[in-house]
């Protein structure tokens, strides 16, 4: 047993802006396929796909109408395999999206739900009377806004994201079938791992009651989600090497580390790390309490800074307030790009040289910032409108080459408008100058890769300058990251394997991260 997903670098397409072959303007399997020498010169370990199932993408697909074939806008279910096929043949493994707190308003099972009162799959959903003209609970959706919506019979059933994202029964021993069978679907494909979408989200006290301050919160994280994951850990286990990776939005720790006991998970989101604000004393805090509460129950840590429902981190490390928020591109806080920049190449050298594994979010390694200047006409993101934010600026079409728009993504128009001033971030104008974002993280990967201290050992924190974060991971290795505002003085070292900017002499400049040969 491998056990790749401890220190993997798994790589995250968001497949609608990947890239497109067929020129409608929005990525699919094939562009992916054509593109997957990118994946293989940055040298990733994995992909993890966005979902990529037929879907009527009220929310870019993760209304998910069909777990077990592929939306005509990414490809076919051939063009998958073949995918996983290739990315195998690269060196890539391979996990799927799977969203089982809801599917799409279109799934056949809601379909035949609402159809008929007495049909099987009533129960596969929670369809409720109101309380008079009231909906059933008081509970706000994740998105904002109510999670009830009434069907033509009178009844309402309940939904924690859009109307068109029905939540399902996982009482109900049909769903959990179903979804172990469908975890088998992919698995039997080869896939290596899943990722799965809400993870804490699924059961939900029967008893329907108010939430509450201080009671036990009737949706999030209920004690029987454990049986769930236990289940799904046995199938992973009839296979070689699967692994299951959570997003499990939690703020307390220990709660967090459960769904990674060894029977349960392989892995989670560390979104403490994502969220965290640039500042060395929250940093260093959340770096030790995310490694405590993973060592104490075996599982890896993971470190991610960017993804496709949050702000990308040049962008937010860039503003003068480093506070870190959901909604922060609302606030009106202006953005030095530059310093998010410098920050960022920082932080790559950091989240690669944790113990762990570590998601790099598709754009991230050409230091794509949050587009802020989408037409509000042009949004697609059903998050705007129910909670005046939308995700769309962090989704916007990977620049490949060229001058101008839409930088070789497709031949048709981007479903998102590119920034022009990208065309100093495609691949083909960063390939090649060692300057530059992506040659840092090609370098990065490389020598993570190569470096026996940065594979399976523990790190260690060693006093340096205020304000600034050193540790050894093995022997002969050391990151040391400036936090600072001044430069200070670099810890004794045989050479500098890596710096994350221009070294000033001996010392390291501010919002700077090198590696170092001890
Ligand atoms: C989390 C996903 O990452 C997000 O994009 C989606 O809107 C919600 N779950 C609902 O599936």
């Amino acid at each position: 047993m491998v056990q790749w997903w401890r220190d993997a670098v798994i790589y995250q397409i968001y497949p609608r802006s990947f890239a497109d072959a067929n020129g409608d303007g929005v990525g699919d399997i094939d562009g992916i396929r054509a593109r997957l020498g990118h994946l293989r010169d940055l040298g990733v370990d994995a992909i993890w796909m966005s979902p990529w199932y037929p879907s009527p993408m009220a929310d870019a697909g993760y209304d998910v109408a069909d777990f077990r074939d592929i939306d005509p806008v990414f490809g076919t279910l051939a063009g998958a395999e073949a995918l996983i096929t290739e990315a195998h043949e690269a060196g890539l493994r391979m996990i799927v999206d799977i969203v089982p707190n809801h599917v799409s308003s279109e799934h056949p099972w809601f379909k035949a739900a609402l159809a008929d009162p007495d049909a099987k799959e009533r129960d596969y959903f929670w369809f409720r009377p109101g309380r008079g003209a009231e909906m059933p609970t008081n509970w706000r959706g994740e998105f904002g806004g109510t999670t009830w919506t009434q069907a033509p019979d009178g009844e309402w059933y309940l939904h924690l994201f859009t109307p068109e994202q029905p939540d399902l029964n996982w009482e109900h021993p049909d769903v959990r079938a179903e979804f172990e069978d469908i975890l088998r679907f992919w698995f039997d494909r080869g896939v290596d791992g899943i990722r799965i979408d809400s993870a804490a989200l699924l059961l939900k006290d029967t008893a329907l009651p108010e939430v509450i301050d201080d009671a036990p919160h009737p949706f999030h994280d209920q004690e029987g989600i454990h049986d769930v994951y236990r289940a799904w850990r046995r199938v992973a286990d009839e296979y070689e090497d699967r692994a299951l990776i959570g997003e499990v939005w939690m703020p307390e720790v220990d709660r967090f580390a459960r769904y990674l006991r060894p029977d349960e998970l392989h892995a989670a989101f560390n979104f403490d790390f994502l969220g965290c604000a640039w500042d060395p004393g929250l940093m260093r805090a959340c770096i030790d309490r995310t490694l405590h509460a993973h060592a104490a129950i075996g599982a890896p840590a993971t470190w991610v800074l960017s993804n496709h429902d949050v702000t990308r981190h040049v962008t937010r490390y860039g503003r003068s307030d480093t506070t870190f928020s959901f909604d922060n591109n609302l606030d009106g806080t202006p953005v030095d790009l530059e310093l998010g920049t410098r920050r960022a190449r920082a932080a790559a050298l950091l989240s690669l040289s944790l113990p762990g594994a570590t998601y790099v979010y598709q754009g991230e390694e050409l230091g794509l910032w949050e587009n802020e200047n989408i037409p509000v006409a042009e949004y697609h993101d059903p998050m705007w409108g129910r909670r005046g934010h939308s995700r769309d600026g962090c989704r916007v079409p990977l620049p490949w080459s060229g001058d101008e728009p839409p930088f070789d993504f497709t031949t048709g128009q981007p479903w998102l408008p590119q920034p022009a001033e990208w065309k100093d971030r495609t691949v083909q104008a960063q390939t090649g100058d060692p300057s530059s974002m992506l040659e840092l993280y090609r370098a990065a990967i490389g020598l993570r890769r190569a470096e026996e201290g940065l594979h399976r050992s523990t790190m260690a924190w060693f006093d340096a300058a205020p304000k600034v974060l050193a540790y050894t991971r093995g022997p002969g290795f050391a990151c040391v990251l400036n936090m600072s505002d001044a430069p200070v003085p670099l810890p004794a070292h045989r050479s500098c394997l890596l710096a994350s900017g221009p070294l000033d002499g001996t010392s390291l400049p501010p919002d700077t991260a090198v590696w170092l040969r001890l």
